[in-house]
């Protein structure tokens, strides 16, 4: 026979000879106290009991019947049945007791039971229980690696997540400086080609040259647009908004895009999603660059998929909002770069690589998450999450 069992054998004989409602074995060890054995001990009066030991001075009350050797007793409120709970330390002067709980006193002679039993349990552990502890100890063991590793991970994402952001800071500064200088000449070659146009002739040969000067500078003008809109230098306003209508408004804008690319378009909005603290500008903005990069992920066609749901993350509540396409996909190298300003692939077709970058920016700032998962030849999903709670701006 085992410890465990000759104790709960011996559990089981005091209660049916005491007026005991149930009893149970606890040891004390440097974590504090835990439970052993016990009998008719039910999964509720199970919780009261390990609240009962983890409280300070209840932990306190069992040390000192452990180190006088002595049984106490006390009205106690661990179960509205049992309101009594008394207290046998071990016989041979080892680190557990016998909890016993009874409705009323126990009398004399029950006490006097559970003293016997107190005497009946041998002292020391039995092969048995060593290997039970032992197991124990290794289950114990593989769940703080668990946790560790959990939290490595979790570390190693905040770590990153930083370097990017020290990063955007940098490049954000350096590209509101450079656009600054850049945007008023710019403005005064737009302007002066469109006048210089206007008072050429049409049949003028000069006239095509200037139209390409007025359609590189206009290009060269949403870069720096792009640019400051990157070091954040427009005003920001926030409302309530739909995420739903805002994807509406820029399904409306692209439509034209997706007919004459081939790229066949599957809504999945959540309707009556909760509205989100947003600047419907940005958002916008966004949604755009997610849409031009699938678009341009799927030169010959394909499937693009935009859809919304609510969602909660690590308990607090979320609006998730996904755009996926059957794109080229992203090589894992690449992967770890998407985000980075100027990274881009597609140079040769004006691609400026700050796209992400922006919208990275964007996302944070609102307090949200984005998050990708792609495989190459096979497509790409950009997940963000705009968190429902209200959020520090
Ligand atoms: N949906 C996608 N599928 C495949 N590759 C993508 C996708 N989205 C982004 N990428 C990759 O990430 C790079 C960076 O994207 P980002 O939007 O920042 O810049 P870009 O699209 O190259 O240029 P810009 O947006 O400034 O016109 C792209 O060049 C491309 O390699
Ligand atoms: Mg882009």
């Amino acid at each position: 026979m085992t410890k465990t069992s000759l104790v709960e054998a011996v559990l089981k004989e005091a209660c049916a000879l005491s007026d005991a409602c149930w009893a149970a074995r606890v040891s004390y060890s440097l974590n504090g106290w835990s439970l052993l054995e016990s009998h008719r001990l039910t999964k509720k009066r199970e919780a009261c009991l390990r609240d009962f030991l983890a409280d300070k001075a209840n932990s306190a009350w069992l040390g000192g019947a452990l180190s006088g050797g002595r049984s106490r007793s006390r009205a106690c409120d661990l179960d509205p049945d049992c309101r009594k709970v008394f207290i046998f330390p071990s016989y041979a002067g080892e680190n557990w007791l016998f909890v016993v709980s009874a409705a009323e006193n126990l009398s004399k002679a029950s006490q006097q039971v559970w003293r016997l039993a107190a005497m009946a349990i041998p002292s020391g552990d039995d092969a048995a229980d060593q290997t039970h502890q032992l197991k124990q100890a290794v289950t114990e063991m593989e769940e703080i690696q668990q946790e560790l590793r959990a939290r490595i991970a979790a570390q190693r994402e905040a770590e990153s997540r930083l370097v990017q952001a020290a990063k955007l800071a940098a490049v954000g500064e350096m590209a509101a400086g450079i656009a600054h200088e850049l945007n008023n000449p710019l403005t005064s070659v737009v302007g002066f080609t469109e006048l210089s146009i206007e008072s050429l002739s049409i049949e003028s040969p000069l006239r095509h040259d200037l139209e390409l000067v007025l359609r590189e500078a206009n290009r060269a003008r949403s870069v720096v647009r792009r640019l400051l809109d990157f070091a954040r230098q427009r005003e920001v306003v926030r409302t309530r908004g739909d995420i739903n209508e805002i994807v509406d408004e820029v399904v409306v804008l692209t439509k034209h895009l997706l007919l004459t690319s081939g790229v066949e378009l599957r809504m999945k909005l959540k309707p009556g999603l909760p509205w989100v603290l947003i600047d419907r500008n940005q958002i916008k903005q966004v949604l755009l660059n997610l849409v031009n990069n699938a678009l341009y992920a799927m030169p010959n066609g394909g499937m693009m998929a935009i859809e919304t749901w609510e969602q909660e993350r690590h308990g607090a509540p979320f609006v998730a909002l996904a755009v996926r396409d059957s794109g080229e996909g992203i090589s894992p190298q690449n992967l770890e770069r998407i985000f980075e300003p100027f990274f881009t692939t597609r140079g040769d077709q004006g691609g400026t690589g700050l796209g992400l970058s922006v919208t990275y920016g964007i996302v944070t700032e609102h307090g949200g998450v984005i998050e990708v998962e792609s495989q190459v030849n096979s497509g790409s999903s950009f997940l963000v999450y705009f968190p429902l709670q209200e959020q520090e701006v």
